[in-house]
Formats: structure tokens, C-alpha cells, sequence
């Protein structure tokens, strides 16, 4: 997606060989009309997956998900990191594992919205080494519902996670693959 390139470009700062800084438009202050863009095209890339729900986890996969999941006219979910004073019982839990953070989180959502016979496409900002986005089709998978597909922001495809969610059989959708950050230079992948 080249609208998004171009600002991951323009703004993207490189905190190491690994880290990709996108405060300005993705991670804190967001860019509604990026988003905009971001939803249409993930929605485009999925019309024929007959779609139920748009799963997403807290707190940046919210604004391209809720996008997205306008434009196929189906409901967005996101997964909680920290435990609700209104949801106690009824949850589905998952522990995901960060290893940017070194640290696990149990991620959470009601059994109320995700149900036996959804199509669910997952929306996350960034894919690294994939932790998340499997916590959140094994969640999937204990509600009885299909993952169709995950689509991603920002992948960088230098670190494992696209290799892991594709040899588990997920279908993968990123709007823009970054092959290396090396020497604070932003390479895409072809
Ligand atoms: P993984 O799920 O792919 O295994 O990734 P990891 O645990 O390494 O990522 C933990 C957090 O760091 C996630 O956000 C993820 O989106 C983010 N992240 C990973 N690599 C980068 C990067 O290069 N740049 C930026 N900006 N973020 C990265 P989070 O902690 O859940 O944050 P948020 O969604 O609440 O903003």
C-alpha cells in the first residue's frame, strides 16, 4: 500500500534493528485518514471471506480494525490485556508471551461476542514474532469460530511471526513488509 509506505517513510523513526517507531500516526497520535485507507483496503483484500467479526487486541489494532470491520458491516471486538471490573466470568483466556516485553499477559474476551460459527478476521498494527496474533487465534479457536485471515499493518518480515502464522495455515495480509531496518535504513520487502 503505497500511501502507507510513504509515511512509514516520511515519519517511521528506526530505534534499532528491530524497532520501528510510528508514534505519529499509528501508536499514539493516529491518522484517521491513513486509517481510512488502511480499512478499505483490508476489506477489499477480504470481500469474498464472508467475515462475522473483526478481532483485534487493545490498544493500537483498535483503529484500523474498527475501520475495517465498518466497511465489511460486521461488528469489532478487541481482546483485553488487563482484566475488566465487568468481565469476570464467561471469558475466554490466553497467555501471550511478548518478547519485546519479556513478559506474559493473559489476554481476555467475553464468550458473549464471539461465538461457534463466526468468520473472523484478526486486525493487528504490527507483526514481530507473532505472539499476539496466535493468542488471539487460539482464543478464536476455543469459541468454535474460523479464523479467516490475518490482516496486518506494518510486518516485519525479518523477525518470525509471518513464517509461524503462515506454516500454521493462516492466510497472512500485510499493507506493507518490511525487510530490514538495518543501519537506521528502511529496506521494504519486494
Ligand atoms: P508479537 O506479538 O508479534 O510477538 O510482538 P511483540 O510481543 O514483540 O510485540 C509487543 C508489542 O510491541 C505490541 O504492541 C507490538 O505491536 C509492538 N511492536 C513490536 N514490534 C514493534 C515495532 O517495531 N515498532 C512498534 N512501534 N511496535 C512494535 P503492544 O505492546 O500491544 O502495544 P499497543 O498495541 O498497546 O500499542
Amino acid at each position: 500500500m503505497e500511501a502507507l509506505k510513504k509515511k512509514i517513510l516520511e515519519e517511521g523513526v528506526v530505534l534499532s534493528d528491530e524497532v520501528l517507531k510510528v508514534d505519529s500516526f499509528l501508536n499514539h497520535q493516529i491518522d484517521p485518514v491513513l486509517m481510512e485507507h488502511i480499512g478499505t483496503e483490508f476489506a477489499r483484500r477480504f470481500a469474498e471471506e464472508k467475515i462475522t467479526k473483526v478481532l483485534t487486541i487493545e490498544s493500537s489494532g483498535i483503529a484500523p480494525a474498527l475501520i475495517t470491520a465498518r466497511e465489511l458491516g460486521v461488528p469489532v471486538i478487541f481482546a483485553r490485556k488487563q482484566k475488566s471490573l465487568t468481565l469476570k466470568n464467561d471469558i475466554y483466556v490466553e497467555k501471550v508471551y511478548s518478547f519485546t516485553k519479556q513478559s506474559t499477559n493473559e489476554i481476555t474476551i467475553s464468550k458473549q461476542f464471539l461465538v461457534s460459527g463466526d468468520r473472523v478476521l484478526i486486525i493487528d498494527d504490527f507483526l514481530a514474532r507473532g505472539e499476539a496474533s496466535l493468542g488471539l487465534c487460539r482464543l478464536v479457536e476455543k469459541a468454535g469460530a474460523t479464523v479467516v485471515g490475518i490482516g496486518i499493518v506494518i510486518e516485519k518480515s525479518f523477525q518470525n511471526g509471518v513464517n509461524k502464522l503462515k506454516e500454521a495455515g493462516f492466510r497472512v495480509e500485510s499493507l506493507a513488509r518490511i525487510a530490514s531496518l538495518h543501519q537506521n535504513q528502511i529496506q521494504f520487502a519486494e
